[in-house]
């Protein structure tokens, strides 16, 4: 069946059984690999992507209710060269050791800053708990995280971003 998704701006027309994860579609069909599959089961967060600004596992997200919602990946928050404040946050205190869970990580830590931009930092523990981090990272994530907010407050993040 043709379905039809808008994903970070641009609409795409996918062709696919409607109970295909969100995950794969990205992955394989629109060569979007930043989010990516951990668990499968909703347990993990490695696929963690945004729907109408919410953070979803796209693992579990059949594409058949995406219609007419906006569907962001880490591909649509910056670039290498040109980072958001979030993943220039995450780059900064070198949040990452294997990778595997950080694009997830960003997209929920970016799902809590859109909505609200000066958490306390019991909020950013609650909110990234779903997200899980096998290189024990945890500790420096939600620095980075703590580190997005206060420099967009300051008004410092980086220029040429979100
Ligand atoms: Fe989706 Fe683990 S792969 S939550
Ligand atoms: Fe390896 Fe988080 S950095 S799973």
């Amino acid at each position: 069946m043709r379905s039809s998704l808008t994903v970070n701006g641009t609409d795409h027309t996918i062709e696919a059984d409607p109970s295909t994860p969100l995950l794969y579609i990205l992955r394989d069909d629109l060569e979007l690999n930043g989010a990516k599959y951990g668990c499968g089961l909703g347990q993990c967060g490695a696929c963690t992507v945004l729907v109408d600004g919410k953070a979803v596992f796209s693992c579990l997200t059949p594409i058949s209710v995406l219609v007419n919602r906006r569907i962001t990946t880490i591909e649509g928050l910056g670039t290498l060269s040109n980072p958001n404040p979030v993943q220039k946050a995450f780059q900064t205190e070198q949040a990452a050791q294997c990778g595997y869970c950080i694009a997830g990580m960003i997209m929920r830590a970016q799902a809590l800053l859109d909505r609200n931009l000066a958490p306390s930092d019991e909020e950013i523990r609650l909110h990234m708990q779903p997200n899980l981090c096998r290189c024990g990272t945890h500790t420096r994530i939600l620095r980075a995280v703590r580190r997005a907010s206060d420099e967009m407050v300051a008004g410092t993040a980086p220029a040429g971003t979100k």
